[in-house]
């Protein structure tokens, strides 16, 4: 069983970000998990690709894209050109979910579908063949710090379940509110990947922390 740990950025310090960045290099993450906001789809807005461009010329992981954006088909490659390894699109921002999943492979990256709090895991049956991986959203979408849906449990042992039954090797990652203290039973619950960046960023040794994610 896989268990990865991307850091979020947006909680690094975006004033110093190539000495946040050094550390995740140095630190046992996997990914480094990059938050894109429109301020349509979510009330607030980050940053786009000249920032990721940026990013991707110091960072030696793979970086795994958050597009928290409307109609995100719009832009896929430029954000693959910007050097997105996954590229993540919310169901409830895409009408043709299938078609731009399948974009999204063909431009050479991996895809993957993010869900929101309300959005059940079940409507995803049909096209988890399509699919690399599902982002379960763990709190709503736009801000960092915030507290964890203790429901989110219950999503990932659903998704887990289809997975298995279907046989494919598709990933589970969950993002927002993931701490030192439920890291363990997400994963228990069968997530492979954990997004965590207030835990991490505001931790007194950021890498320490990433390690005890890591051996959650
Ligand atoms: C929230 C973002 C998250 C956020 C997580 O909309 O998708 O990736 O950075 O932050 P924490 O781990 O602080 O909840
Ligand atoms: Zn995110």
């Amino acid at each position: 069983m896989k268990h990865l740990v991307a850091p979020s950025l947006l909680s690094a310090d975006f004033a110093e970000l190539k000495k946040d960045i050094d550390m995740v290099n140095r630190s046992q993450a996997d990914w480094f998990h990059i938050d894109v906001m429109d301020g349509m789809f979510v009330p607030n807005i980050s940053f786009g690709f000249p920032v990721i461009k940026h990013i991707r010329k110091y960072t030696e992981k793979p970086l795994d894209v958050h597009l928290m954006i409307h109609d995100p088909a719009r832009y896929l490659e430029r954000f693959a050109n910007a050097g997105a390894y996954v590229i993540s699109i919310h169901y409830e921002a895409t009408i043709h979910l299938h078609r731009t999943l399948t974009a999204i492979r063909q431009l050479g990256c991996k895809a993957g579908v993010v869900l929101n709090p309300h959005t059940p895991v079940t409507l995803l049956s049909d096209i988890l063949e399509a699919l690399d991986l599902v982002l379960i959203m763990s709190v709503n979408p736009g801000y960092g710090g915030q507290t964890f849906i203790p429901r989110t449990y219950e999503k990932i042992r659903q998704l887990k379940s289809m997975i298995d039954e279907q046989g494919t090797d598709t990933l589970i990652e969950v993002d927002g509110g993931v701490t030192l203290e439920n890291a363990a039973s997400l994963y228990g619950h069968g997530a492979n990947v954990l997004v965590a960046g207030n835990t991490v960023f505001g931790s007194e040794d950021p890498e320490k922390t990433i390690a005890k994610l890591k051996s959650s």
